[in-house]
């Protein structure tokens, strides 16, 4: 068991929760919950009862950010040595499943950790924005790239130029959130999202999801070679022969992960 000082760590059945557990800040991204976070995650994702993990924060935050104050007194030149936010790729290596649950404020940082999730799931108090403008920086953690990707051209450069935010409502209208549910509920509605994504072949899961992130590295034609490849590679799984047989035989499928 490792010990986190900016995390909470736990889990329930098949789902590992990570929980920001930076109050005083807001649960602002500074290195060491960076690290924390990855070090969980990728901890999850070597854990073969482990089918989907929950990012999450508090009732009124995700997370404002990153660490300003942490920030504040870095130079160019300890950004690039140190490539600062570049520990953030091993978040998206991980091939589990992963969804964030976001209630408050996800701003900066904290915006761009919940697109890097697979899913993500909005309290419709909810804030969402990409603020690093207002303090004469731009997103460095994905912000330009993934929001742009999620919601199109138009309000990507509206949020990212103007630092203004963007509720719930619009969220989920323009495409970046994939559930808006009421603020006491997200909890118990991502807990439910993340058990059902448990329970299915975690082999799956994995080509399932990296069959999706295709679709926004490459060309259609290839994303299509590359699923149907990939589709006929899950006829090599066990769980593929378990999950056809339980559907002829009416019954609930027992999958193995293998
Ligand atoms: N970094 C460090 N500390 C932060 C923080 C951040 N990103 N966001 C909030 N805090 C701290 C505040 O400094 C304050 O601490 P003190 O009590 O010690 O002063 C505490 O959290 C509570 O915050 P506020 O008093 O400001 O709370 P509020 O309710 O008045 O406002 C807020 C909430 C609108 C989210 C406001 O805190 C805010 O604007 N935060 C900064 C948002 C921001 O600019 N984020 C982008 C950061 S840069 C970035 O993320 C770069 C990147 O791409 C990775």
């Amino acid at each position: 068991e490792q010990a986190y000082e900016n995390i909470i760590v736990t889990t329930e059945g098949r789902v590992g929760v990570i929980t920001l557990n930076r109050p005083k800040a807001l649960n602002a991204l500074n290195d060491a919950l960076m690290r924390e976070v990855v070090a969980a995650a990728e901890a999850f994702d070597a854990d073969r009862g482990i089918g989907a993990i929950v990012v999450t924060g508090s009732e009124r935050a995700f997370a404002a950010g990153a660490d300003i104050k942490e920030m504040q007194a870095q130079s160019y030149q300890d950004m690039l040595l140190s490539d600062w936010f570049a520990l953030w790729d091993r978040f998206c290596d991980v091939r589990t499943p992963t969804i964030a649950a976001v209630s408050g404020y996800a701003l900066g940082g904290g915006c761009e950790l919940a697109m890097m999730c697979d899913m993500l799931i909005a309290a419709d108090s909810a804030k969402f924005g990409q603020p690093e403008i207002t303090l004469g920086v731009i997103p460095g953690i994905g912000g330009s790239q993934r929001l742009t990707r999620a919601v199109g051209k138009a309000k990507a450069m509206d949020l990212i130029l103007t630092g203004r935010q963007m509720d719930a409502e619009e969220a989920e209208r323009s495409g970046l959130v994939s559930r808006v549910v009421p603020a006491d509920t997200l909890l118990k509605e991502t807990m439910e999202a993340a058990t059902k994504i448990a329970s299915m072949s975690l082999p799956a899961t994995y080509v399932a999801k990296e069959a999706v992130n295709a679709a926004l590295e490459t060309t259609l034609a290839e994303g299509v070679r590359f699923e149907r490849r990939t589709f006929h590679a899950t006829f090599a799984l066990e769980d593929r022969s378990e999950g056809m047989a339980a559907f002829i035989e009416k019954r609930k499928p027992e999958f193995k992960h293998n």
